[in-house]
């Protein structure tokens, strides 16, 4: 009896346990493979990590729903009751609909001027995402992509977001008459708010610098429609319930592969010694092996990106095509962190502290504190994970998130004090004692204080090199098709087809970077193979 085809997949991840899954119930399938997936940490669910902090459930990685019409995520949540949970859970409200809005100096911002720079935002990224029929827009945002157009030769989102706002200051001419706060003149004010504002699209695109982002792939990203959740019982209750139905020695901790031999050609150049009926041969940092006849990889765009740079020693023998790789270089992989703080305890009080939102002085500035460093001046907000929570969170992107990751807990509790008590004091009273006085309640002394902190590193580990892909400048949507082709390319290796397959967030056109990306992805390569073996179902 012909042996059976031995599949393995390359990370424990949302792609990848979706494809093991798929692999394994489809309807006569169950004894048509040898499965396995190989997972080099350990534990299961790659960017989906539900932890907790101070008695509340948090996430480490994926957080959001986005959006719940149509979402196989939520179809999951929904039929395995994870949306219910007596433990409370982070953003369990929901997004906070309340903001207090502060400028650098003390300055509560009027809605009467954060809401008209909130809604040209919301209307120049509705165009850009082709979200509102063309008339319905503003003509500020038709204005600067069509007859401002691109001359400039600048195709970003960010170039594209400073010309809205340009013409958005051209359409009116009353900055004197609406007068400032304090030392920020209004013109700066909106500026600021808007940079505010840019640096929260930073961190749902991962994007470090939206100049570096490229608009016209913005109009292909797809999202479902429907209100956006977080998972009560955490998001790895989806990793488990995909895992569940798989017998327990498919998934292998702490195998992290470190090259993948296979056969351009379908066959051996010379003649090997290796079993030459499985033709990939995928070794590991312990120096074990395992033979293949397929396998699904679906590590990381950073992992890719380090893995076929030359420096960093090459996972794939011989090395990928060069139109793989040169998609691989072109696409985007940013950093992106959450900060977690807790505060220190205030009696029996539940503390009360606001969904913040930040509005730091533009770089150039001399007004600016000295007390607030760089890396935190580009992060939007700090807010409670759900109503009088006394945990608070904020994201991070970029370099400042890199940073993020080399700080020492005292440092980041520090200067998030300074911060808030910079913020949330009243105006031109500097800050009144060292260790920062002045708290979230005006005037009386009660201070912010934080006790915890728990910060992620999504950069530096090893086994993910950052948070989620985006497409540059430079780039395009074709890349993540790009990505998602197997190995050998038709019709070369025509004995030994789909040696290599690619699964994961960045291999999809529309919904990368979340996690039903990485699940379609999934679910996409665990069919190809189903096909080729005329299995079943697509
Ligand atoms: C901070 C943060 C917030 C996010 N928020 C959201 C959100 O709100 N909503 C949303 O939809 N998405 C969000 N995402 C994105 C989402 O988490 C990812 O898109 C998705 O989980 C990716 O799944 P994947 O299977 O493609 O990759 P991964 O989860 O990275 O899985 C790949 C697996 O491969 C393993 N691996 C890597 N190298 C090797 C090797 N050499 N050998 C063996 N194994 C290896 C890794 O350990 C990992 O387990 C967020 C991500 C981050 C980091
Ligand atoms: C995942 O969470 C656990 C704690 O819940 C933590 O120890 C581990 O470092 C986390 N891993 C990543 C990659 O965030
Ligand atoms: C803020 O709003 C209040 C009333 O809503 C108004 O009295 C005040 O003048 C406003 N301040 C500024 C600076 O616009
Ligand atoms: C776009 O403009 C910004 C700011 O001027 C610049 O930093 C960036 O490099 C430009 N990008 C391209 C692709 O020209
Ligand atoms: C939060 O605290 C405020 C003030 O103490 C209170 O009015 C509100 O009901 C609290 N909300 C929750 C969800 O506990
Ligand atoms: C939390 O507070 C917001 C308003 O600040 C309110 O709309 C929401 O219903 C509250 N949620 C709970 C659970 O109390
Ligand atoms: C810090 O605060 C404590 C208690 O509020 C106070 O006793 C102490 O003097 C303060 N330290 C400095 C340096 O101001
Ligand atoms: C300050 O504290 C005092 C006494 O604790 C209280 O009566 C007062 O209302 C507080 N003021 C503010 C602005 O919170």
């Amino acid at each position: 009896m012909a042996k059976k085809p031995r599949i393995v997949i390359i990370g424990a991840g949302m792609a990848g346990l979706t494809a093991a899954n798929k692999l394994y119930t489809s309807t006569g399938s169950r004894d048509m493979f040898e499965l396995f997936v190989v997972e080099g940490g350990n534990r299961i669910g790659g960017r989906i990590n539900t932890s907790e902090f101070c008695g509340d459930r948090i996430e480490l990685g994926a957080t959001w729903i986005h959006g719940i019409g149509g979402s196989p995520v939520h179809q999951i949540a929904e039929k395995t009751n994870a949306l219910e949970s007596d433990q409370p859970w982070e953003c369990m409200d929901g997004f906070p609909d309340e903001h207090k809005t502060i400028a650098e100096g003390g300055f509560e911002l009027n809605a009467s001027l954060v809401d008209p720079v909130s809604t040209l935002f919301k209307n120049l990224m509705d165009f850009a995402q082709r979200k509102v029929a063309e008339e319905s827009v503003v003509a500020d945002a038709r204005w600067c992509s069509r007859n401002g157009g691109f001359r400039g030769g600048n195709k970003s989102l960010g170039a594209y977001l400073r010309r809205g706002l340009d013409a958005y200051w051209d359409s009116r001419k009353d900055f004197e008459e609406l007068g400032g706060y304090g030392e920020w003149s209004r013109k700066l004010l909106e500026e600021a708010v808007f940079a505010m504002l840019e640096n929260t699209q930073r961190t749902y695109t991962s994007a470090g610098d939206l100049f570096d982002l490229d608009f016209e792939a913005e109009s292909e990203y797809r999202m479902f429609p429907g209100e956006e959740i977080t998972i009560s019982k955490g998001y790895l209750s989806i990793i488990k319930y995909l895992a569940s139905v798989l017998p327990p020695d498919v998934i292998q901790l702490g195998r992290r592969a470190n090259r993948i031999e296979w056969q351009p050609q379908g066959h051996h150049h010379q003649q090997q010694q290796v079993d030459d009926s499985r033709p990939v041969k995928i070794h590991f940092f312990d120096g074990s092996f395992m033979l293949a006849d397929h396998v699904i990889v679906t590590v990381s765009l950073g992992v890719l990106k380090a893995g076929t740079c030359r420096d960093s020693g090459m996972l794939f023998s011989p090395p990928l095509p060069s139109y793989k790789t040169d998609a691989i270089s072109r696409l985007g992989y940013g950093v992106v962190n959450k900060l977690f703080l807790q505060l220190s305890p205030n009696g029996n009080k539940k503390p009360e502290f606001p969904s913040l939102q930040m509005v730091f002085h533009p770089s150039e500035s001399e007004l600016r504190h000295k007390k607030i460093p760089w890396w935190i001046r580009r992060t939007a907000s700090l807010s409670p994970i759900y109503n009088n929570s006394s945990v608070l969170l904020s994201w991070f992107a970029g370099k400042e998130a890199v940073e993020l990751e080399t700080l020492s807990n005292e440092e980041i509790i520090n200067v998030v004090s300074a911060t808030v008590s910079s913020l949330l004091s009243k105006p031109h009273k500097e800050t009144k004692s060292e260790n920062g006085s002045n708290g979230f309640c005006n005037g009386n002394e009660s201070e912010v204080r934080f006790v915890k902190v728990l910060k992620t590193r999504w950069g530096s580990d090893p086994l993910f090199l950052g948070s989620y892909s985006y497409v540059t400048v430079g780039s395009s949507g074709a890349d993540f098709d790009t990505m998602a082709e197997p190995l050998p390319k038709p019709p070369t290796g025509v004995h030994r087809p789909l040696q290599i397959l690619f699964a994961g967030e960045a291999t999809h056109r529309t919904h990368y970077s979340t996690t039903h990306g990485a699940y379609f992805s999934g679910l996409r390569e665990a069919n190809r193979l189903l096909q080729h073996y005329h299995c079943v179902e697509v």
